[in-house]
């Protein structure tokens, strides 16, 4: 099966920049021997998706609402995001946890997201002072067991392994320790499911990674946004 290039642009582009850029990842995924997919912000899912409607990289977003409708000032609505033409969207990211989304919360949104006929991507990982008392896995079990008893038994879903403590620090966890949790993954989602690293992935380190058996892919941010980067993974993925 082909491996997934998930780019989470985080806030880190403006809407010209993320225009330009995903014009690099059409022309790049053409001969990428990996799937792709780029999660942009939210005003720049229109232009983006223009840019991506004839090419191979599918549409993501970075979150979404748990109800279709209604008085919720400031959400973004899955139907509104299927309508756009995303594919894909991320949630209980750990910079949105960090900001009080709980796992019920993250669980109601995945199951939202699969109402509307998308794959939720949902993030899982732990805290470094967990990793340290050595719960990392009661943790992400934890996190996974929620998603899972709300969403129905068939629903597509994506599972992305992002410890909290290797998000934008440069200090990605070890090939090694992510073959353990995702192991421990496999054996809750299950054989088919596609699980993700993510965690200061970038074109020098990305390898190990993606060539784990257990990773389906990798889920980058930083460095998915940064044009010089793109091109590096792109020309890694050519060959
Ligand atoms: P970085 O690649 O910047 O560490 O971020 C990873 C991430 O949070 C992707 O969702």
């Amino acid at each position: 099966m082909r491996k997934l290039f998930f780019a989470n642009w985080k806030m880190y582009l403006g809407d010209d920049e993320a225009e330009a850029l995903a014009r690099s990842y059409a022309e790049g995924a053409l001969s990428a021997s990996v799937d792709v997919a780029v999660a942009p912000g939210f005003t720049a899912l229109e232009r983006v998706a223009r840019v991506l409607a004839a090419s191979k990289v599918a549409l993501g977003a970075q979150d979404a609402f748990w109800k279709d409708e209604g008085a919720y000032t400031g959400e973004v609505a899955p139907k509104q995001l299927a309508a756009l033409g995303v594919k894909h969207v991320i949630v209980g990211h750990s910079e949105r946890r960090a900001m009080g989304e709980t796992d019920e919360i993250v669980a109601r949104k995945a199951a939202a997201v699969a109402a509307d006929g998308m794959t939720p991507v949902v993030c899982v990982g732990e805290l470094k002072e967990e990793r340290e008392a050595g719960r990392q896995e009661e943790i992400v079990r934890a996190q996974l067991a929620a998603m899972m008893a709300a969403l129905p038994s068939e629903a597509p879903f994506i599972v992305a392994y992002e410890p909290r403590w290797a998000i934008g620090t440069g200090t990605p966890c070890s090939p090694d320790d992510v073959a353990k949790m995702h192991a421990c993954i496999r054996g809750i989602a299950g054989p088919d499911a596609a699980i993700l690293y993510g965690g200061s992935v970038d074109p020098e380190n990305f390898r190990p990674y993606l060539d784990l058996p257990d990773v389906g892919g990798l889920l980058v941010g930083g460095a998915s946004a940064r044009p010089d980067a793109v091109r590096a993974f792109f020309e890694a993925f050519a060959s």
